[in-house]
């Protein structure tokens, strides 16, 4: 596996690759890597021919109160669990290499990135829209795969693709749970074993959802009460969103009527853990 840690370098490689006639399959991460990546990792090597993993913990993605500092970072590991799946590159630059002096240009979603976490992050989106581009410019992929825990990043990647007529397919993957049902995430490293059992609250919520609309109910404000009791009866978690939106818009819609995406966001302790499911009635 090639570790590189230039644009330059790395550009040269994928042009190199697509004058043999290579596909590249191309999976951007900020490390701490787990299953769910080790899983999108593989089905790049199904979906191309040359497989290109980036870690790149990205700064303008984050708020100045949120955890970039504290983000777990283990390259050496990561990198051993990379070459293990078989890949060909990982892209590891630096934030010199990919914010140098005197960098001024953000690309914007507008829409889709108003509800959720675009909500209770506003910068968020601007950030991995602005890094997605920049990695795609340096890759030259031509398929990205992103996990659906992150619904609304995919949907926004999706759109901006869309927009700016980018030559890349971009393909969605399921997202991995734990054993217990726990969406995994580099972040579930924060829990406290006290915490852990709160956390299962949301995928659990999920289930409940399903039962609902499988017995019938449509009613978006029904079945958002019903989640929200569900995470919250117990204590030790605070709901920072609990809400059914349209799969395509995320914007969001009072009747269960067709493919809905149930989207949580919900602080247990100091950790923010996201999860989502489409329910289809
Ligand atoms: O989902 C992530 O890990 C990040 O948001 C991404 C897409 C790698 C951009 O930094």
């Amino acid at each position: 596996m090639r570790i590189i840690e230039n644009i330059a370098e790395m550009r040269r490689i994928s042009d190199t690759w697509r004058a043999e006639g290579e596909r590249i399959a191309f999976v951007p991460t900020m490390g701490y890597l787990h299953e769910g990546h080790l899983s999108l990792l593989r089905a790049a090597r199904e979906l191309g021919t040359r497989s290109v993993i980036s870690i790149f913990v990205n700064p303008t993605q984050f708020a100045p109160t949120e955890d970039f500092a504290s983000y777990p970072r283990d390259l050496r590991k990561d990198l051993d669990l990379c070459a293990q799946t078989g890949i060909d590159a990982a892209f590891v630059p630096t934030a010199e290499e990919m914010y140098p002096e005197g960098f001024q240009t953000f690309i914007e979603v507008t829409r889709v990135t108003q509800n959720l976490c675009g909500a209770s992050r506003p910068i968020f989106f601007r950030g991995v829209a602005t890094v997605v581009t920049k990695l795609f410019n340096a890759v030259k992929p031509h398929s990205a795969l992103f996990g659906q825990k992150d619904f609304q990043q995919l949907v926004t990647i999706r759109r901006m693709v869309k927009d700016l007529n980018m030559d890349i397919e971009i393909v969605g993957h399921p997202i991995i749970r734990e054993k217990d049902g726990l969406a995994m995430s580099s972040r579930n490293t924060y829990l406290r074993a006290d915490e852990r059992p709160v956390a299962l609250r949301l995928s659990r919520s999920l289930q409940l959802a399903r039962q609902l609309v499988n017995s019938g109910e449509r009613n978006a404000a029904a079945i958002l009460a019903a989640v929200s009791d569900s995470i919250t009866a117990g204590g030790g978690a605070t709901i920072d969103y609990a809400r059914l939106c349209d799969t395509e818009t995320i914007e969001d819609v009072e009747v269960v009527d067709g493919p809905t995406l149930l989207a949580l966001a919900v602080w247990v302790g100091k950790t923010r853990l996201i999860d989502n499911c489409v329910l289809e009635s």
